[in-house]
């Protein structure tokens, strides 16, 4: 089951600016949810605000892990350019974080990260899951998302097409649910996100 999916900044490689992190997009599945929802007297308000800020603290972690890893490897700048996101998601840095019980959900969870340019795609699964089927999924999601969304660049367009990225998570992703697919069934699936992006 996976837990949740982030679009969050990470900041240009090489960037000086502090840990900060905004996440752009997100959308809390299953388990988690419900444990949101049981945990009954908060207010909506405040249930929005704990949720916000336990996805925060995963999408600052991740923020750093991108950052040292990119430190690591010596990765020199590149300038987001429109029209080659294939490039950029070939040339994307990925990894794995393992978060404790209360870090921040509420069971322990594996958060899975592929850093493309300024942004970070991440998802955050139950650490039973399959990892490389995660990841697989992972990087279908983020291509999709670049290719469709056009993404690189400000990133700002995920906050106007939210409902594209939900409409996406839908298909590939249905109730947190990662799936086993054949290559004739991704096929079609490819090409039905594509039809649906382009109206
Ligand atoms: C990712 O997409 C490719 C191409 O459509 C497909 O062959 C593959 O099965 C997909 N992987 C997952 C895990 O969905």
């Amino acid at each position: 089951m996976v837990v949740c999916f982030l679009i969050h900044t990470v900041g240009a490689v090489g960037a000086l600016s502090p840990c900060e992190s905004r996440v752009l997009y997100s959308r809390v599945f299953g388990v988690e949810e419900e444990d949101e929802e049981l945990s009954g007297e908060l207010e909506p308000e405040k249930r929005r605000l704990a949720r916000k800020e336990r996805l925060g603290v995963v999408a600052r972690q991740v923020r750093s892990a991108v950052c040292l890893s990119r430190e690591a490897s010596g990765s020199v700048c590149v300038e987001a350019v429109l029209g080659e996101e294939a490039v950029a998601l070939g040339e994307a840095e990925c990894g794995v974080l393992s978060l404790g019980r209360g870090e921040p959900f509420a069971g322990p969870s594996v958060a899975l990260w592929l850093g493309v340019q300024a942004m970070a795609f991440t998802m955050v699964c139950q650490p039973h899951e399959n990892l490389l089927l995660a990841e697989g999924t992972l990087r279908n999601l983020t291509r999709h998302c670049l290719e469709e969304l056009r993404l690189l660049g400000t990133g700002s367009e995920v906050l106007l097409k939210s409902d594209r990225v939900d409409a996406m998570l839908q298909r590939l992703l249905p109730h947190g649910q990662l799936l086993f697919l054949n290559n004739r069934f991704a096929q079609n699936l490819d090409k039905e996100l594509s039809s649906y992006m382009s109206k």
